[in-house]
């Protein structure tokens, strides 16, 4: 959950890698540092807060010109946001710096062995070892791939590291073990980063690392090796994201551009995946049907956000295909001891593919013998590399910490997924899944016709702003939709707020239920099954007598609940199943202008980061 950058080639290296690290800063902004090789030696800049204090650190003491250099940007793990646990790290000589991504699980043990012969270390972190390691290394090989294939040898944990020696000016080394690490191939150049983010305006050429590897970057190319020093097969992709497309592209926040782009998302997701003929054809689920047609048990796995998809997915799955379906949070998982087996098919959701909790359940999962399929937005990342299949959305760069297009392209995936299982389980017959199909086509329409109403919900989410609380209720699919609202209200507007099955108000929830309390309630459609819309209205009744300030989120021509609503916002007309899809962006829009109004940073909520690569 941290941003790294290492560049070679004949371009300024401090331009190129601080260019790259504004492309990043989402991933980890409490601290960031660079180092350059310049002169025959190293030098390194450093400061606690977000990237802008460095460029002043170094608009006031610059670095001198080189075209070799690393750069990162932190999200705290082993020690505070300071400038002296900022990376990178360098070995008490100065000759070798490092900057990293992950948790060294041993690094108390190496950094005693270091004192005792003699290192100084000025840190409280777990990345410093590796310097003065490398240094040792280094010392001995005269070759920092080499001495880094060594230290990382030596390593526990889950780490990407990258560092550059000063007598090897033309050199930047890799490593990943459980954390990513992209390589960005160039004419002349290379690029190391967290993602691709980092490099696309300069190569669309990338490599995926894969695990236990090292990588030596020279401007003629670069090399990788296991870390035993064994050559490597790596799998070269060209990068499709736009380098506008990790800009904000005329928005104040990144989060209302990926609000935005929530139609052409959906419509890509489904981009194709239909056959000539209608039917679904997902290339990338390399599960064979008749292992899919064995599957007796669908386990969906995931956190935040994911996890909601996960649930509304359950209601599609059972539906559509018969099949039992578990839906689990990530971190939960494996320590509950879960049943699993050949026949049971895991879904692994997770827009970063960098998530540990979620990538450790799945190869809890594969360790049981079940076959793992990844639903994820990264190209390249972990959890779909150690999945057995893949189904990639297609949503693009998220760069808000707060998921809201990779949201709207996971339900898309989960569907696509569901429905491919009841075709070639047969529980679903050709046309049954046409139908559906159109109706997904007309979903990114719905979602457009939706962003375009929202005027009112953005004038009611600033007239709450002074609110402590915001409750969100909602039944069948429209449950995990209030517990996805509550959750965006959490995380961006830092209050107090809580998703709940309608069915349960009467079990303990409604004792919350005070004077003029925002109550959120995600109404289902009345043309599904009519006996959950006429309960949500008597609980919708139920807490307005009590002095509730009703929001209803329903679909057009319900006049039914029109008494009962404080606010009403409409969505269009969809299928049941479909109208998490259209019934989300309301939520999303009500919390980013909240926070807005509340002059929250929208982007970068406090404590959180975009990708959560610790357990
Ligand atoms: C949601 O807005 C948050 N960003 C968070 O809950 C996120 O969904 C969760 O950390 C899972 O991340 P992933 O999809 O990258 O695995």
């Amino acid at each position: 959950m941290c941003g790294i950058v290492g560049y070679v080639g004949s371009q300024s290296a401090l331009e190129v890698v601080l260019a790259g690290l504004r492309r990043l800063e989402y991933r980890g902004y409490d601290s960031a540092g660079i180092a350059v090789l310049a002169d025959g030696g190293l030098a390194a800049a450093r400061k606690a807060g977000k990237l802008v204090n460095l460029e002043k650190e170094l608009a006031a003491r610059p670095l001198p010109t080189g075209t070799t250099g690393i750069g990162h940007t932190r999200w705290a793990t082993h020690g505070g946001p300071t400038d002296a646990n900022a990376h990178p790290h360098l070995d008490n000589a100065g000759r070798v710096a490092v900057v990293h991504n992950g948790i060294i699980e041993n690094f108390a043990v190496l950094r005693a062995e270091l004192a005792e012969r003699g290192h100084e270390l000025f840190s409280e972190t777990d990345t410093e070892v590796v310097a003065h390691l490398l240094a040792e290394e280094f010392s001995v090989t005269a070759d920092l791939a080499e001495a880094m294939r060594l230290v990382c040898r030596r390593l526990e944990g889950a780490f990407t590291l990258v560092a550059a020696h000063a007598d090897e000016p033309d050199v930047v080394v890799g490593a990943r073990r459980n954390s990513p690490l992209v390589v960005g191939v160039g004419e002349g150049e290379a690029f190391l980063a967290s993602d691709v983010a980092a490099f696309i305006a300069h190569t669309r050429s990338a490599i995926e690392l894969g695990q236990d590897q090292v990588v030596e970057l020279r401007r003629d190319g670069v090399t990788v090796t296991g870390f035993d020093g064994s050559p490597a097969d790596v799998r070269s992709y060209h990068v499709d994201w736009d380098a506008s497309a990790a800009e904000k592209g005329g928005y104040d926040y990144f989060m209302l551009k990926e609000i935005a782009e929530q139609p052409k998302a959906v419509a890509d997701t489904l981009l194709g995946r239909i056959d000539a003929s209608g039917a679904l054809s997902l290339d990338e689920v390399r599960i064979p049907a008749s292992e899919l047609r064995e599957v007796d048990k669908v386990v969906i796995v995931a956190c935040g956000t994911a996890f909601h998809a996960g649930l509304i997915a359950k209601y599609a799955i059972e539906h559509w295909t018969r099949i039992p379906c578990e839906v689990e949070l990530a971190s939960e998982f494996r320590y509950r001891d879960p049943i699993l087996d050949s026949r049971s098919l895991v879904i692994a959701i997770s827009q970063s593919g960098e998530t540990m909790d979620t990538l450790m359940a799945l190869r809890h999962a594969r360790e049981q013998g079940s076959k793992v399929l990844a639903i994820c937005n990264t190209n390249g990342s972990t959890i779909p590399r150690e999945s057995d299949a893949v189904l990639y959305t297609h949503a693009g760069p998220e760069v808000a910490v707060a998921s809201t297009k990779a949201f709207l392209t996971q339900l898309v995936a989960c569907y696509l997924v569901a429905l491919y299982l009841g075709q070639v389980r047969g529980t679903k017959w050709g046309d049954e899944i046409r139908a559906v199909i159109r109706d997904l086509a007309q979903i990114s329409g719905a979602v457009e016709r939706v962003l375009e109403t929202m005027g009112p919900v953005r004038e009611l989410a600033r007239s709450l702003a002074h609110k402590d609380t915001v409750l969100f209720l909602g039944r069948h699919v429209g449950y995990p939709v209030a517990l996805e609202g509550a959750l965006k209200l959490k995380e961006l507007a830092y209050m107090h707020a809580e998703g709940f099955a309608a069915g349960e108000l009467k079990h303990g929830p409604i004792a919350l239920i005070e004077e003029d309390l925002p109550v959120v309630v995600v109404v289902p459609s009345p043309r599904g099954r009519s006996v959950l819309h006429d309960k949500i209205v008597s609980n919708i009744q139920e807490i307005r007598a009590r002095g509730a300030r009703t929001i209803v989120i329903a679909e057009e021509g319900d006049e039914t609940v029109v008494p009962y609503a404080d606010h009403l916002v409409r969505i269009p007309v969809t299928p049941v199943l479909l109208s998490p899809l259209v019934a989300t962006v309301p939520l999303q829009v009500f919390a980013c202008e909240l926070a807005t109004a509340r002059g929250n940073e929208v982007d970068q909520p406090r404590n959180l980061a975009k990708s959560v690569t610790v357990e």
